[in-house]
């Protein structure tokens, strides 16, 4: 499977991109990073950081947008820390990212690669994917589904009362996409709220016996400290690594194709994903909305990958 990574690193990104690498089946085409949890200028040395962390010097970074692209650019650093990535001391990287932007970096690979055979996962912001469809509409038709971290059904929203974050920090990006006929796999807060990092998980990623298990036990300790006070749970849910586990095992996921839009103006619930789980909208399904999940499969498909770091 070929996959180009969208993303706002953000430690539960980071543990995304380490799964694909550490998978045979998945060939990383490419990271895109966006401005989100943290700049882009953080979360593109973060992303730079964790393939140095990975040893694979050989994928490609490019740099994204900066903002939305028509709201005013918001943060989750209450989340993730100053730089995005709190929790692991790691060096400033060496490597450098490319000079191509993002968007542009995505019209080329997708024209170059066979119609249908590249999988866009996105776990930030929508912004660079909705800029590349102004640019060259055209690669609608090439992309051959998008698995995105994003949005809520009954979970309904973890940064305003009414949104997720990636879609309320660019909710007309989000809108966009979801517009475009692309097809969508989706990952909502349904799913995520449904795997805790426990303190029995974390101990587990922690014990892995290679380096890669204390520094992603490091960084979902600091990120999910925020959560567990905020949900009182034990520990907190996990986002973005999903988008990789499922293509690696899809049946540990389960959902429903539904009619999807995101709200774009009301200041009240702005971002806020609404979905059409029972069809009462008479509007074509444009997403594979995930919903169920098989916890404990995801999180020993989850260690067994890290493991192999
Ligand atoms: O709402 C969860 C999403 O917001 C994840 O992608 C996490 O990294 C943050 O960006
Ligand atoms: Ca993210």
């Amino acid at each position: 499977m070929k996959i180009i990574i969208d993303t706002d690193p953000g430690q539960d990104d980071a543990v995304a991109i380490l799964v694909a690498l550490a998978s045979p089946e998945i060939e990383l085409l490419g990271i895109t990073t966006v401005g989100g949890n943290v700049s882009v200028a953080h979360t593109t040395a973060n992303a730079l950081k964790t393939l140095e962390l990975a040893g694979r010097t050989d994928i490609p970074v490019h740099a994204g947008a900066a903002r939305p692209l028509r709201r005013a650019p918001v943060d989750a650093a209450h989340v993730h820390g100053a730089t995005g990535f709190e929790g692991v001391d790691l060096p400033p990287p060496r490597l450098r990212a490319q000079a191509e932007p993002a968007a542009e970096f995505l019209v080329r690979t997708l024209a170059s690669h066979p119609p249908g055979s590249v999988t866009l996962c996105t776990i930030g912001p929508m912004t660079n994917i909705a800029l590349a469809l102004r640019h060259a509409p055209a690669i609608a038709s090439r992309i051959g589904r998008i698995v995105a971290m994003i949005g809520a059904w009954s979970e309904v929203g973890n940064i305003t009362a009414a949104a997720e974050f990636n879609a309320y920090a660019d909710p007309d990006a989000a809108a966009a996409v979801f517009a475009s006929g692309i097809p969508i796999v989706m990952v909502p807060l349904d799913v995520t709220h449904r795997l805790q990092i426990s303190a029995a998980r974390l101990s587990r990623l922690r014990a892995l016996g290679n380096r890669i298990g204390p520094v992603v036990a490091d960084w979902f300790a600091f990120e999910k400290r925020f959560e567990a006070e905020k949900y009182g749970t034990d520990g907190g849910p996990l986002h973005d690594p999903n988008t990789i586990l499922l293509l690696l095992r899809p049946e540990l996921y389960e959902g429903r194709s539904v009619n999807v839009r995101f709200e774009t103006e009301s200041p009240l619930t702005r971002g806020m994903s609404v979905v059409d789980w029972w069809g009462v909208s008479g509007l074509p399904a444009n997403a594979l909305v995930l919903r169920t999940v098989d916890a404990d499969g995801v999180f020993a498909l989850l260690n067994e990958r890290l493991g192999r770091l």
